[in-house]
């Protein structure tokens, strides 16, 4: 057992309670990032403190901006205007954040500085020539290792001003259409991206926020260069449906449980995982429903229900892609299979998330996964008993398989402590259900 291995009980009684829900980490990545182009001070409310956001907040002020944190969850930052970045003093540190990086590196793409990244295990393995092959396309010189691909990075400074593309991106990412989107703030024209469906517009939304002229197609967006960006004075990041899927699950597979979850992003561009649960039967209520920092926001009442399984493919994919190793538990407690394609992207997650589901969650109820080369096949209502289980330092699969083994016999997680990455009151709010 590693030191931070984690013992989760199953459970005696069902879920019931409120919880809420902290801040949505996509958002809470571009509210820090974008106020930094600002040149007014930006109050952000409901901030995720968790790893992968305080690595952006600690770039940002390496950048030269200023970053005061009033409290953990709320925190005041204030730009030098769209140009008014510095040269930071050494190494950008991503950590474990993919969207850190990939946004970083279209902004700073541009910049007449000199940058170099570097990051975790992990993010050594991902792949940012998604994001390198279309900024170079640009005009911006990117290094790294296999091919300019790998961390570590670096971006020597652009000579003159960028060229606007038009990009055709054969994957459907929000980190790939961002950094392009961010590149093209200081282009020569106006920048497109397309996609084969539509990924999270986030960065969309809170662009015009600041004032940036964008036009929205069906799956394609084009953004016409400001002079400066004019910042809110304030943003309120709404709860994070990618960590409230945790417990949509939980509530619907453990018997007896009467959940309501407070203050849930609802943007249609996330909520795949409501159409999915809704489909295998999950009694799922959304109430509440309100704006909250130009993104919708709700609040979740889940009830136990009897679960049915499902199918769904690539179409879908974008607006649940973080939540499948949480949907693979739920499919493990419905009644016959559910079958999951189009989901390859999950190899290149904070680890190969269908092998680990594969392997890990076989330990817990042998022979209910089935791995396909671009996604599983889950057989529900396999008998379940009590494992030893890896993380492979992936919060999502860390959470994931605590839920698993609540819901089911009780479960030992190693590697326990990364769900510091996006959730750290994760076992805390467990344990007090
Ligand atoms: C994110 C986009 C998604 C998602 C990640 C956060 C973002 O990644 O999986 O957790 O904030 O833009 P991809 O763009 O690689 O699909």
């Amino acid at each position: 057992m590693t030191n931070d291995a984690k013992a989760i009980p199953a459970a005696t009684h069902g879920a019931s309670g409120e919880i809420a829900i902290p801040g949505d980490k996509s958002i809470s990545h571009r509210s820090v990032m974008f106020s930094a182009l600002g040149s007014t001070p930006v109050h952000i409310t409901n901030f995720l403190h968790a790893a992968d956001c305080m690595s952006t907040a600690d770039c940002m002020e390496a950048l030269g901006a200023k970053v005061v944190f009033q409290k953990e969850d709320e925190l005041t930052v204030t730009g030098n205007g769209l140009h008014g970045f510095r040269e930071p003093a050494s190494f950008l540190d991503a950590g474990n954040s993919g969207t850190t990086l990939r946004l970083l590196m279209g902004l700073l793409a541009p910049q007449p500085f000199f940058t170099a990244f570097t990051g975790d295990a992990s993010l050594h393995k991902r792949p940012m020539g998604r994001v390198a092959k279309p900024l170079r396309s640009m005009g911006a010189t990117i290094y790294g290792r296999e091919g300019g691909t790998k961390l570590p990075l670096a971006i020597v400074p652009a000579e003159g001003q960028l060229h606007a593309i038009s990009y055709d991106s054969p994957v459907a990412s929000a980190q790939v259409k961002s950094a392009i989107l961010l590149a093209g703030l200081y282009a020569d024209g106006v920048t497109t991206v397309t996609e084969p469906f539509r990924s999270r517009d986030h960065t969309e939304n809170m662009l015009k926020a600041f004032g940036v002229q964008l036009d929205i197609g069906e799956k394609s967006v084009s953004l016409h260069p400001p002079k400066e960006l004019t910042a809110p004075a304030s943003i309120e990041v709404p709860g994070d449906i990618s960590s409230a899927a945790y417990w949509i699950v939980l509530a619907s597979i453990l018997e007896g449980s009467d959940l309501l979850l407070q203050n849930v992003g609802i943007n249609p561009t996330r909520t795949g995982i409501l159409d999915v649960m809704k489909d295998m039967g999950a009694d799922i209520a959304v109430e509440n429903v309100r704006m909250s920092g130009g993104e919708a926001a709700a609040d979740l009442r889940v009830r136990v229900a009897k679960l049915q399984g499902t199918e769904f493919g690539a179409e879908i994919m974008p607006r649940l892609i973080d939540e499948i190793p949480v949907i693979a538990v739920a499919a493990m407690f419905a009644e016959g299979d559910t079958v999951i394609t189009g989901a390859g992207e999950l190899r290149v997650k904070e680890t190969d998330r269908l092998q680990a589901i594969y392997d890990q969650y076989n330990k817990v109820a042998p022979g209910s996964i089935e791995l396909l080369e671009d996604g599983l096949i889950i057989h529900g209502g396999r008998p379940r008993q009590d494992a030893t289980c890896f993380s492979y330092d992936d919060h999502r699969i860390a959470m994931s398989l605590a839920i698993l083994g609540h819901a089911g016999s009780g479960i030992h997680i190693e590697n326990a402590d990364c769900i510091a990455i996006s959730y750290p009151t994760f076992y805390d709010t467990l344990a007090g259900l």
